[in-house]
């Protein structure tokens, strides 16, 4: 039987260099010929960026009620998992994701308030036994975040109109649950360079793939 593909998540918060890097972590796996699938989310399926659509748009005069929005982003990640993730790690494929449940613990759980236990029974729910191998989380503070953001220049979304208050609540639970699962979960400097960061992926990888040969 063919063996399960590894399962990869790039995590945190605004800025930081996750979309930078998820392409350069698919690079690296493909170089050694291991086949990639590369997604996010919320979204990764278009019904999925449908939902993603709704959960980031800023323009609605309508709030969006914070129960509503955890359960449009389990819909989003339901149905991603059904067309995308599960398909692709029963292939043998690896997959390799922007964001997934640990965004969920850290912006609808440490930026909304919303409860950890019903997260975590929403993902259970979805998710059954499914975890990511290995989570790479990147961190800086979030001053040097935001600058990088302004430099690139693009319309905040509902998310990035929050305020600093809500981000530094977000940074703080992505580093509890990293400090909770420090097997699963590599905090990774994410203030130096381009290089020094990816660096330390690198390193992170070859581990992964030492443990998977
Ligand atoms: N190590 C780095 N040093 C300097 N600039 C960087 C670094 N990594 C990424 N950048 C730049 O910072 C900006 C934000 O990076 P990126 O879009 O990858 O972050 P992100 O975490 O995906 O952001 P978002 O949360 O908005 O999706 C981009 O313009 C990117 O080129
Ligand atoms: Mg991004």
């Amino acid at each position: 039987m063919q063996q399960r593909g590894r399962f990869i998540t790039l995590e945190g918060g605004e800025g930081v260099g996750k979309t930078t890097n998820v392409a350069w972590v698919c690079d690296w796996l493909s170089a050694r010929g291991i086949e990639v699938v590369r997604t996010r989310e919320p979204g990764g399926t278009p019904r999925a960026e449908a939902i993603r659509e709704l959960l980031l748009d800023p323009t609605h005069d309508e709030p969006l009620d914070d129960d509503a929005e955890l359960l449009l982003v389990f819909a989003a990640r339901a149905q991603h998992l059904a067309q995308v993730i599960r398909p692709a790690l029963a292939r043998g494929a690896w997959v390799v994701c922007d964001r997934f449940t640990d965004a969920t613990f850290a912006y609808q759980g440490g930026g909304r308030g919303l409860s950890a236990a019903r997260i975590a029974a929403l993902e259970e729910f979805v998710q059954g036994e499914l975890r990511p191998d290995l989570t790479l989380l990147l961190d800086m503070p979030l001053a040097a975040a935001r600058q990088r953001l302004a430099a690139r220049g693009s319309r905040p979304d509902r998310f990035e109109r929050e305020r600093e208050a809500f981000f530094s609540r977000v940074r703080e639970a992505y580093l509890a649950r990293a400090e909770a699962a420090p097997q699963r979960i590599a905090v990774i400097d994410a203030s130096g360079s381009i290089g020094e960061v990816q660096a330390q992926l690198g390193e992170r990888l070859a581990a992964l793939l030492e443990a998977s040969a």
